[in-house]
């Protein structure tokens, strides 16, 4: 019986004991049901992070490529930059060096085209002084007991020796004008004999075109300037005027003080007149007025009204020219108001 007994505990032992293992069995499969649920989550979650990680590096080497890409890109095209500013900079050097030599040479041979023609005018105003001399003399003490054919040879000669004189002298003032070399040498004077005289140097041009000469001079006007110099803008501006107007035509010559209470003076005809950028060529040296239907046949080289500007110019005036094509021409030239004096 004790072995029966023996048995039966044992074996309620064993039942006990299976049920108890059975139980921590349970309990430890429940325990480990639970710690491999945490660990299935911990390692799912730790997939996921990797995943994550993954892909959140393999963003940030996607985003370091193309950061890497875009600098290097960058790089490359600021050496470009860097190369083109070099190759433009050598060039604007180059450019600058050339316009440079230009600029010299062109400043020489302007220089060299002064001294010619300064040189050269001097050279030809001497003999030409000894032909218009001689001719003169001439005319005085034979021209009377010449035939009139030969009296009128005489006559030519002395004409073309004076204009070609006027020509030369334009030359000469250019040159130096453009040189800096005339100066204005002011003395006491009353603009209305300045006007006065010049007309009456061209007058019988006008006459000889029946062309009417109108003065209209304030007698009042005194002043401190070159006389000559003056005198020249005037025979200049009534020359061109009875050049380029035709036979018939109307010329109004005025001086006395404007608005402003300047000294001024006035040439207005009733001539070709021109258009604005016919004005502006006339005014340019050595221009003459292609579609002027006398210029063909009047004399001249294109100085007297650059001359002239200048001249005005040298005496801190102006000259302005209002012109209209058919209507005729008005050239105003104006002095400093401080150029007037009490007598
Ligand atoms: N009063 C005017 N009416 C119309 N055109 C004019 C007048 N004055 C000047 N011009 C134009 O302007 C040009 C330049 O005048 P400018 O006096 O400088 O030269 P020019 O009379 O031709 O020659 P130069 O005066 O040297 O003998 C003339 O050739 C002419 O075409
Ligand atoms: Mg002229």
């Amino acid at each position: 019986m004790s072995d029966g007994l023996s048995l039966r505990r044992a074996a309620i032992a064993v039942a006990v004991g299976s049920a108890g293992a059975a139980a921590a069995a349970g309990a430890l499969l429940e325990g480990a049901l639970q710690l491999a649920a945490i660990a299935l989550v911990l390692a799912l979650a730790a997939a996921a992070g990797l995943r994550l990680a993954a892909a959140i590096a393999r963003d940030l080497s996607v985003q370091g490529d193309a950061g890497a890409d875009d600098a290097e890109l960058a790089f490359r095209e600021t050496a470009e930059l860097r190369e083109r500013l070099a190759a433009t900079a050598s060039a604007m050097r180059k450019s600058g060096d050339d316009l440079r030599r230009q600029l010299d040479d062109a400043i020489y041979a302007n220089q060299a085209k002064s001294d010619f023609l300064a040189n050269m005018s001097h050279e030809l105003r001497t003999p030409l002084n000894a032909i218009i001399g001689f001719a003169e003399f001439l005319q005085i003490r034979v021209g009377r007991s010449l035939p009139e054919r030969e009296r009128a040879y005489l006559d030519d000669i002395v004409q073309a020796a004076f204009h070609l004189l006027s020509i030369i002298q334009e030359i000469l003032d250019f040159s130096r004008l453009e040189a800096g070399k005339l100066v204005v040498q002011d003395e006491p004077a009353r603009l209305a004999d300045i006007v006065d005289a010049a007309v009456r140097l061209v007058r019988k041009q006008a006459e000889a075109k029946r062309i009417a000469l109108n003065e209209r001079l304030d007698p009042e006007v005194h002043l401190s300037c070159d006389t000559t110099k003056i005198r020249q803008i005037c025979a200049n501006l009534v020359t061109n005027a009875i050049k380029f107007t035709p036979s018939g035509g109307r010329i109004d010559v005025w001086c006395g003080l404007d608005e402003e209470g300047r000294p001024s003076l006035r040439v207005t005809d009733s001539g070709v007149g021109m258009t604005a950028s016919e004005v502006d060529l006339a005014l340019k040296p050595f221009m003459r007025v292609a579609t002027n239907p006398f210029v063909a046949k009047e004399g001249g080289i294109g100085l007297g009204l650059p001359i002239s500007r200048a001249l005005a110019e040298l005496h801190g005036g102006e000259l302005v020219i209002a012109s209209e094509p058919r209507h005729g021409t008005r050239v105003t030239v104006t002095l400093p108001a401080a150029r007037r004096t009490g007598t």
